[in-house]
């Protein structure tokens, strides 16, 4: 445990509402992981205001070896923000630091500190005529500081990129308690190594990103989005191909859906129903949504390009949303397919990624591996076919028991990566490795990678104390 004079010590760096301890309280909210499977413990939690008081609380931890794990909304879906058991860390929990400290809109560029909500980044954005694309499932409660120390991927990143490819600049507390303040709002700035792409992605393990210098596009004008029913899984890849080349790549998002996840979504989530005008839910399913500059285009492009696929077979059916509250209805059901799974049984995840050529290759080769070593179970592979990302998840079988079920996840995970290496893919594509997928780094990435890694976090954090055990165990 922390001496109890390093805990009165920073506590007297924050205000009366600064910080939180240990004492019966309920401490769910900062120790349980997003998912509820992993639960840390903690001595203190201190919510600074600002960045001096970051400094100042590092510069004290540096100095007396304290562990420190940075936090935002608290999000991450491989434990990435949560402690260890053992009590001896203290949380840096960034959602005081929420201020926009400006919108420099000719420069298209945005500087906000890392406690911001990313949806209160988004509407910022907006009122200013402005476009922030990176968007997600958790974007009304995860924090931009934890969007980029985890390079966040989600729904927009065919057209717009990952986190990391959003960002112009960051200011951050390294560990020592030094304050780099790199926080340019420049397009081209070719001076030496990019550190700030260092700290994005590094899941708090090499500092605290306090604020960032964010780039922003114009405001698309109009969406069209549609349901479209794949006539195979091989047609999600030819969909994606004319949908790009006859929308001038406009193009935002390509999310594949199988009948099985629209499914449960139908049955365990209210106000969900089949986005098609007749059931059942075709195999897969592919939520398509295009948007431009252009008044009155969208729509006419969509409607055409889905009639091109569906005289060359590619398509059998689709919806496209006529009004915004249509469109709300697809997204919903897009959400909806992930808090089905979690009600219907238990369920094992993956985030991998593949080239985008190799995923229906992918699909049907995880697919043999899990039922060869576990008959029954019902793979729910769905997500962001547009970027070769799918979320390879697997729910319990029927007649199993969740404890047998969830026996076999070591191996699940084995041969699941396993067909992911061969095809060249990667094990986590945008949910980072946290503390859960440790393992995997050692297994799937190779000795020199490995070694520059810790050198890296060696030279950043010689005392080891920023967020250890995740990423490098
Ligand atoms: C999604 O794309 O819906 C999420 O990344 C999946 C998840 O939160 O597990
Ligand atoms: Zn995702």
């Amino acid at each position: 445990m922390i001496e109890t004079h390093h805990i009165e010590y920073l506590k007297s760096l924050v205000d009366e509402n600064g910080w939180r301890e240990n004492n019966g309280e309920d401490l769910s909210q900062w120790l349980l992981d997003s998912r509820a499977r992993i639960e840390g413990k903690t001595s203190l939690i201190l919510f600074p205001q600002n960045t001096e008081t970051v400094s100042k609380i590092m510069t004290y931890c540096h100095e007396h070896k304290i562990v420190v794990v940075p936090q935002g909304g608290n999000t991450s879906r491989v434990g990435g923000a949560t402690p260890d058991q053992s009590g001896n860390s203290i949380i840096i929990c960034l959602s005081r630091m929420n201020q926009i400290r400006m919108i420099d809109k000719e420069n298209y560029s945005m500087i906000a500190e890392a406690g911001t909500i990313l949806q209160t980044i988004q509407s910022k954005a907006e009122d200013s005529e402005r476009l922030f694309p990176l968007s997600l499932g958790a974007e009304g409660s995860c924090m931009i500081g934890g969007n980029l120390a985890s390079n966040a991927g989600g729904l927009n990143v065919l057209r717009y990129g990952n986190t990391r490819d959003l960002v112009l600049g960051i200011e951050a507390v390294m560990p020592n308690g030094e304050i780099w303040n790199g926080l340019r709002s420049l397009r081209k700035d070719n001076t030496g190594y990019d550190l700030k792409h260092l700290l994005i992605g590094s899941e708090g393990t090499l500092g605290i990103i306090t604020a960032a210098s964010l780039r922003l596009f114009p405001l698309p004008k109009e969406r069209a989005t549609a349901f479209c029913a794949l006539s195979d899984l091989d047609s999600c890849l030819k969909l994606l191909a004319i949908a790009r080349e006859l929308s001038g790549d406009s193009v935002s998002s390509f999310e594949l859906i199988p009948d099985i996840a629209l499914d449960m979504a139908c049955e365990h989530v209210d106000n969900t129903r089949l986005p098609y005008a007749e059931g059942p839910a075709p195999e897969w399913s592919v939520l398509l949504e295009i948007s431009g500059f252009t008044k009155d285009q969208m729509q006419t492009t969509m409607e055409s390009l889905l009639e091109t696929a569906f005289e060359e077979g590619i398509i059998m059916d689709a919806s496209i949303a006529q009004n915004d509250t249509q469109r709300a209805d697809f997204w919903g059901m897009r959400e909806a397919i992930v808090e089905a799974q979690i009600r219907e049984s238990a369920s094992i995840k993956h985030d991998i990624a593949v080239p985008v050529s190799s995923v229906p290759t992918f699909i049907r080769k995880a697919g043999e591996a899990v039922k060869e070593i576990c008959k029954g179970i019902r793979p729910y592979p769905f997500g962001h076919v547009g970027d070769g990302n799918i979320h390879y998840n697997l729910s319990q079988p029927k007649d199993m028991d969740k404890v047998a079920f969830l026996e076999k996840e070591d191996d699940l995970h084995k041969v699941v990566h396993d067909v992911v290496a061969n095809l060249n893919g990667s094990f986590s594509a945008e949910h980072g490795v946290g503390q859960i997928k440790t393992e995997e780094m050692k297994s799937y990435k190779s000795a020199v990678e490995l070694a520059l890694m810790k050198k890296i976090k060696q030279a950043f954090d010689p005392n080891n104390i920023m967020n250890p055990g995740k990423i490098l165990s």
